[in-house]
């Protein structure tokens, strides 16, 4: 046996969005935001789902610092609805909403714990979004006024903030593939969805420095490594241009104030309504970037793809790859070190926090109450063990969070999958340590694990 031992002052933590957990959907002044639209009109989630009262986190939060607590954990990731600070995207301040968050932050602090508060996990005021929301330019000014708001409220409570969680997905499966709020089908609509962010991005970054002085700013991207499906050369380079789409789209505008040649006859300026002296807007030096992975990406060359890339992703090829999830998502742990180590190496080895990684599996209580969910410690051990690689050659990761705290509102799923080290029962809302948590909690404690 051997023991795997992480850096000195690594963090470890656990991750929840406000929509996912909080409930309180008419609580407090809260307006109304595009996933309680989303949520309410039939047929969009499973089982006709929505998240009014979730795990009921606005009443019962202090049970949730708790189970930090028993888990030893250092960090905990969460996300500030925007509707509870400004309910109609712009205007007048909820001071209710703002006790919330402080009376959060406090007990956060209170607990030794870092509060890591993430400004947008995709619940935009319905209110913008009847004005013509992320494909409409002017969101990103209302968001950076939303962002100077809630810096001068609660930047006293953290110097560690995320900006954005996953913009390439709240863009293409809202405004692309209607899969998610606000459920539109337009290819133009995403593109120019996504220009919008890049600005908010830039303009958001510096509005919360303006407020507050020594900040560490980042974003939470989804990533996840593309390789080709095949063994055609064409796959090879349908692939990294799918790289640029999904996982720099919204990291090089940041660094460099220019798009990653993602596309096939170059960037549709036109079309995304990029304008002269736009790239010093999207300018966001990023203090660190946050990863979110789930899996790695197979992708095939299909130059009649919707968007001009000339690439789409595939599934798992069969014989060939990991076991699924509950979810259908491919176990793949060494995902995550391919991925650190490719922005490790193509950005000069930039500070990393792990700020999403995790798995669905249904396991429930047994007789006994317990919650048997082996499958789930595997898969945490599998990842960690592969970022810990990633950290022995060279990647500067200072965090891990396990997706999720809890048991939650998983978006178009409803509560039909269960990501959480947590069990929570839905009808009570009471919750309960899964075996994970157990083990995640010595692992904490220990700053790593036997292997
Ligand atoms: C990520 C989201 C998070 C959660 C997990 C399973 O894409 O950021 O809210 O739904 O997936």
């Amino acid at each position: 046996m051997s023991r795997l031992e992480f850096p000195p002052d690594f963090l470890w933590g656990a991750a929840t969005a406000a929509y996912q957990i909080e409930g309180g959907a008419r609580t407090g002044g809260k307006g109304e935001s595009v996933w309680d639209r989303f949520s309410h009109t039939p047929g969009r989630i499973a089982g006709g789902d929505t998240g009014d009262v979730a795990c009921d986190s606005y009443h019962r939060f202090p049970e949730d610092i708790d189970l930090l607590k028993s888990m030893n954990l250092s960090s905990y990731r969460f996300s500030i609805a925007w509707t509870r600070i400004q309910p109609e995207g712009k205007g007048p301040i909820n001071r209710h909403g703002i006790d919330y968050y402080r009376s959060l932050m406090e007990a956060l602090l209170e607990a030794d714990i870092r509060p890591l508060p993430t400004l947008y996990h995709w619940d935009l005021p319905q209110a913008l979004e009847d004005r013509g929301g992320w494909p409409e330019r002017d969101t990103a000014w209302r968001f950076a006024d939303y962002a100077a708001i809630t810096l001068r409220a609660l930047g006293d409570l953290a110097s560690d903030w995320v900006i954005f969680n996953e913009p390439n997905i709240f863009t293409v499966l809202g405004y692309v593939l209607g899969i998610h709020a606000p459920g539109h089908h337009s290819v133009e609509e995403g593109l120019r969805a996504t220009h919008t962010v890049n600005l908010a991005q830039g303009e958001a970054m510096r509005a919360m420095r303006a407020e507050s002085s020594g900040l560490r700013i980042g974003t939470a991207f989804n990533m996840s490594p593309c390789e080709p499906a095949g063994d055609r050369e064409e796959d090879e380079e349908a692939s990294e241009r799918w790289h640029r789409f999904v996982n720099l789209w919204f990291l090089e505008p940041a660094l460099y104030g220019r798009y990653p040649n993602a596309f096939l006859k170059g960037v549709p300026e036109e079309m995304m309504g990029i304008q002269d002296g736009d790239s010093e807007i999207m300018l966001a030096p990023l203090d660190f970037i946050g990863i979110n992975l789930y899996t790695r990406t197979l992708v095939e060359e299909d130059l009649n793809d919707e968007y001009g890339i000339g690439a789409k992703p595939v599934g798992p090829q069969d014989g060939r790859g990991g076991p699924l999830t509950d979810f259908g998502w491919e176990v793949w742990p060494v995902a995550l070190r391919d991925m650190v180590l490719r922005i490790t190496r193509d950005y000069n080895q930039p500070v990393i926090e792990i700020t999403e990684n995790g798995c669905a599996y249904g396991d429930r209580p047994d007789a006994g109450g317990q919650i048997c969910d082996s499958r789930r410690i595997e898969f945490h051990r599998s990842f960690l063990k592969a970022l810990h690689e990633a950290i022995e050659e060279g990647a500067d990761v200072r965090s891990y969070h396990a997706w999720s705290l809890l048991d939650n509102f998983e978006w178009a799923e409803g509560y039909a999958q269960r990501f959480g080290l947590t069990w929570v029962d839905f009808r009570t809302g009471d919750r309960t340590l899964k075996d994970s948590g157990g083990w995640y909690r010595q692992v904490a404690r220990e700053n790593g694990f036997e292997t």
